[in-house]
């Protein structure tokens, strides 16, 4: 349906019947048309109270379906439906929203408010009790991580039951290969650069998985090492700006899928991602980077000599110190991002200096989206 189906005031009554569906007039005067299959699936008797799913099964319908009679009354559009003994009753303001070629509102939908290296100060800080006790600071807290994609939980338990309790207010754990729950901690035979005391170059966590992990949490048990602060930079951020000054390079990034890799004696995992992730609308939704897990690109030779200047051109702006926050993680905190979005790092440190143990785990940036709607809309069935 295209926004022509919005026509001319009618009488406030009068529903008309077309062959393929039903002719509304809207509360504000106008008139919109609905698919009469659209109408018959999506009658309020087809979803089931109690488990709020559609039980109606449109598949088995024997014929199309087709109006016997359609009138408005009471604020709602009644349709009898012909070969069925079967009455439809839609509000007329529900309609409304449906009548208008728009994807039907999601308040999880928020716009992205893109950071820069002065943002440390302004990062949205949680209390780990706060967040166990009030929804509504929940519903913050996960509006910060939808908007600006990273946010700081204070004051958690030096336990590792902490990190259990606050991914419960947001999901479920999504394991990785490396399993449900991981530590950063110097390895004496390390398999990853994160387990030594090396410097993590800027970084999004495992991108050699199909779909990597959506929420990252690094619970910050110990930090008393000399070196080894923390490096942080919003992706959106720097890669709007790349779109404006580079916009062919731009184009690249976003549109080739590069390989990447995660391998030791017994995994080898390998998927290709875009460096610049877009959403729905366009816009810039985040970042695949890494630099210790970019596989040997098989991309055609001739292809790379514009691929690779592009590639190089937005990791250096990546370091561009405009965009990258530094600071040091202290014990007690919880580091939680957007690891699609937020680019992340850490400097070289001493590790005979003193402790480092950060306790992490990853959540479904999905299921996050879904416990934000359900704190803060009004479902159709309540
Ligand atoms: C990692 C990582 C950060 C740190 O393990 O992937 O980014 O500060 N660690 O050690
Ligand atoms: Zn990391």
């Amino acid at each position: 349906m295209t926004s022509a189906a919005l026509a001319t005031p009618v009488p406030a009554n009068s529903a008309r019947i077309t062959p393929t569906g039903v002719c509304v007039p809207l509360p504000d005067g106008r008139e919109a048309y609905f698919n009469a299959y659209w109408l018959r699936d999506n009658c309020p008797t087809s979803f089931d109270r109690q488990t709020r799913e559609r039980v109606f099964d449109i598949f088995h319908a024997s014929a199309a379906p087709r109006a016997a009679s359609a009138h408005v009354h009471d604020g709602a559009l009644e349709v009898v439906w012909a070969g069925e003994n079967h009455t439809s009753r839609y509000p007329l303001d529900w309609l409304a929203s449906y009548a208008a070629p728009k994807p039907r509102h999601d308040p999880a939908d928020l716009p992205r408010h893109a950071w820069y290296a002065d943002h440390f100060a302004d990062l949205g800080r949680f209390a780990f009790a706060d967040l166990m006790n009030d929804p509504a600071r929940v519903a913050a807290w996960l509006r910060a991580l939808i908007v600006e994609g990273m946010a700081i939980v204070t004051d958690m338990p030096d336990n590792d039951d902490a990190l259990v309790q606050l991914v419960a207010k947001m999901g479920h754990v999504r394991p990785t290969f490396f399993g449900q729950y991981f530590d950063v901690l110097t390895h004496a035979v390390p398999t990853n650069l994160a387990y030594t005391a090396k410097a993590l170059e800027l970084h999004t966590d495992t991108p050699a998985e199909d779909l990597a992990p959506g929420i990252q949490f690094l619970h910050c048990r110990a930090n008393t090492t000399t070196g080894g602060e923390s490096l942080f930079l919003d992706g959106v951020a720097v890669a709007n700006d790349f779109r404006v000054s580079n916009p062919e390079q731009f184009r690249l990034l976003s549109e080739t899928a590069i390989p990447f890799y995660c391998e030791h004696d017994d995994y080898d995992m390998r998927s290709r991602q875009t460096v610049i992730e877009l959403d729905a609308h366009g816009e810039v939704a985040g970042l695949t980077i890494s630099q210790h897990m970019a596989d040997v690109f098989d991309l055609p030779q001739q292809f790379l000599d514009a691929y690779y200047p592009a590639f190089c051109a937005f990791g250096r702006l990546l370091q561009d110190p405009k965009y990258v926050m530094r600071f040091r993680m202290n014990a007690g905190e919880c580091l939680v991002f957007d690891n699609h979005r937020v680019v992340h790092g850490r400097a070289a440190y001493d590790a005979a200096s003193g402790a480092r143990h950060l306790h992490g785990c990853y959540a479904d940036r999905g299921e996050m989206r879904s416990r934000y709607r359900a704190l803060v809309s009004e479902s159709r069935f309540k």
